[in-house]
């Protein structure tokens, strides 16, 4: 005991982990400890197979691991010093349970994509019916559909910004608000303040705040009592939004459906259409209301309806939401657009270019639109360029490894949570030379055409092999539509203080699942009287 004590100062003082109240973590570890270790098969106890040594990583402290090593914020900084020192993949344990931190492009797609078989579940739920169905409605071929909804929201989205640019985050959340709750659902919202909306907030805030630090510390503490829990009437709260988050908008959305049909096509409605008849309605029902709450909110939340819940004294903060949770709706589509509105701030020149390719193909008379995409590669590559630039999801979701593995002489064992460090691998120098700077040019040829012989940052950005964003499409054209339009009619610049000095901007990525860029100002005019009056005709939908 003493010996932990004293190495938990000498951590203290040098690591960002510092933490008060060492007495009862201490007290803590020994309970997970107990608890672990009487409970599973402890994947940590098991540091070679098959001859081959578990992959290096820091020293591990006896009992907790490297739970004091574990950042709680700006967790790529410490990934990125982990990865120069011991390689492509980097072990650590923490409280019995194996965690890989997967740090290369070439890593990352021999154990994801290679042998997806054993490294695509989930650390618990893995909501494969959900993600089936959700699929089935937002994959390649079918998300065509979206693409009316998609241009009338940023047509809304304009107007907005151009009336009111102070508070353009707001003007982007709602904007993806809109996007999402139209999609899925088919009904239409026009409030940022809006019941549907602020529900969904809540909810994506709540796993936010209980994924940290590190989403893969969630799924690790067996316990109900943790420093930092939260009260009954807090979980009680988040019982509400969340069944609100899974019935009100579909009961709605139903509604609309029986009073005859929905303004546009939605996901709810093809579904509903598609079932009519042909399976057990109820069992039905539930799955499309959780698959389409998958999209709107980010997670079905499965583990709290479990009746136990409240009984017990405290629930531990972090197995709440643990891998119930998803990263999916808004919040994702919100912080890419707020980091893309930044780049356009600091680099002027990106911005001109963009416009001028924009200017050429579509002209100054009307909006762009989804036919365009082929003719406008510089957008396309601006639009890959925000999302290796600002890392919305810097550490994916956890995969957990379904079977014991070997990869480049280490021993990987069944059980191990694997992270993909989707920050450094977008962040590679030898990948992507000078790689805090935006580039969009790095993903053009010489002849300024997209150059697929580079490696595409969406594939990481939207994460890992079979686990891979199944609203990857849906929100690629989300946010392609969304700059195309920004670009075509506003410009953006540095905002100025009352001296007429430039307020300077930087990136400053903000910690958790989802990553934003920290707040900043900008201005926002229309680039002419023409553009000023499309702005106008594009808000009339
Ligand atoms: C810029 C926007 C987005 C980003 C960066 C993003 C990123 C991600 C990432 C990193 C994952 C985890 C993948 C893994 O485990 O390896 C994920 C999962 C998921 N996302 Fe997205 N996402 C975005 C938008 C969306 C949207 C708009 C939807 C719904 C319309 C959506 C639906 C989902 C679903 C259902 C999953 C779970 C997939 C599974 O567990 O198999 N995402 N997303």
């Amino acid at each position: 005991m003493t010996f932990i004590l004293e190495k938990l100062h000498d951590r203290a003082s040098i690591s960002p982990f510092a933490i008060g109240g060492l007495g009862l973590i201490v007290a803590f570890a020994f309970g997970l400890f107990i608890n672990i270790y009487k409970k599973s098969g402890a994947p940590e106890s098991r540091t070679k197979g098959h001859g081959f040594p578990l992959p290096p990583g820091p020293e591990p402290m006896p009992v907790i691991g490297n739970l004091l090593d574990i950042p709680r914020k700006h967790e790529w900084q410490t990934l990125t010093k982990w990865s120069a020192k011991y390689g492509d993949i980097v072990r650590v344990t923490v409280l019995g349970r194996v965690i890989i931190f997967v740090n290369t492009m070439k890593a990352a797609n021999d154990l994801f994509d290679k042998r997806s078989a054993i490294y695509s579940d989930r650390p618990r739920l893995p909501l494969l019916n959900e993600v089936r169905v959700f699929t089935g409605q937002f994959g390649t071929g079918n998300v065509k559909k979206f693409d009316i909804v998609q241009e009338q929201a940023s047509g809304k989205l304009l107007k907005r910004l151009l009336v009111n640019p102070e508070n353009f985050i707001d003007h982007l959340r709602l904007h993806a608000g809109q996007v999402i709750m139209m999609s899925v659902y088919g009904i239409n919202v026009e409030s940022r303040l809006d019941g549907y909306i602020t529900t969904a907030q809540k909810v994506m805030d709540a796993v936010s705040e209980a994924g940290r630090p590190g989403a893969f510390l969630v799924d690790i503490f067996p316990i109900s009592w943790f420093p930092g829990t939260i009260s009954k009437d807090i979980i009680k709260q988040w019982r509400i939004d969340i069944h609100n988050l899974r019935w009100k908008p579909y009961a709605a959305s139903v509604e609309i459906l029986a009073e005859g049909g929905s303004p546009g096509p939605s996901f709810v409605s093809a579904l509903l259409e598609k079932s009519d008849g042909d399976c057990d309605k109820t069992e039905m029902d539930v799955l499309i209301r959780d698959s389409a709450a998958l999209a709107y909110g980010g997670l079905p939340p499965i583990s709290l309806s479990d009746p136990n819940l409240l009984m017990r004294p405290y629930a531990p903060l972090p197995t709440f939401f643990s891998s119930s949770l998803t990263i999916a709706g808004a919040d994702t589509s919100v912080a890419t657009l707020t980091a893309f509105i930044l780049a356009m701030t600091i680099y002027p020149e990106v911005r001109k270019n963009a416009q001028a390719e924009i200017d050429a193909v579509v002209g100054a008379s009307r909006l762009p639109s989804f036919s365009d995409r082929k003719n406008l590669p510089y957008l396309t590559a601006v639009m890959k360029e925000t999302m290796r630039w600002h890392t919305t999801a810097p550490q994916a979701l956890p995969h957990l490894l379904k079977e014991d593995d070997v990869y480049n002489g280490y021993f990987l064992p069944a059980g191990s949570i694997i992270v993909g460090n989707t920050w450094g691998i977008l962040h590679d120098p030898a990948v992507y030379p000078d790689p805090m700077t935006f580039k969009p040019e790095r993903f053009l040829t010489a002849e300024g055409e997209i150059d697929d012989t580079l490696t595409d940052p969406v594939k990481y950005t939207f994460g890992y092999g079979r686990r891979i964003c199944a609203g990857l499409n849906f929100a690629e054209n989300t946010l392609w539509i969304t700059m195309a339009f920004i670009l075509s009619t506003l410009d953006i610049t540095l905002a100025k203080d009352a001296a007429g000095n430039p307020i300077p901007a930087a990136l400053d990525p903000s910690s958790g699942l989802i990553s934003h860029p920290d707040p900043f100002k900008c201005s926002v005019t229309a680039r002419s009287a023409q553009a000023e009056a499309l702005i106008h005709q594009a808000d009339v939908f």
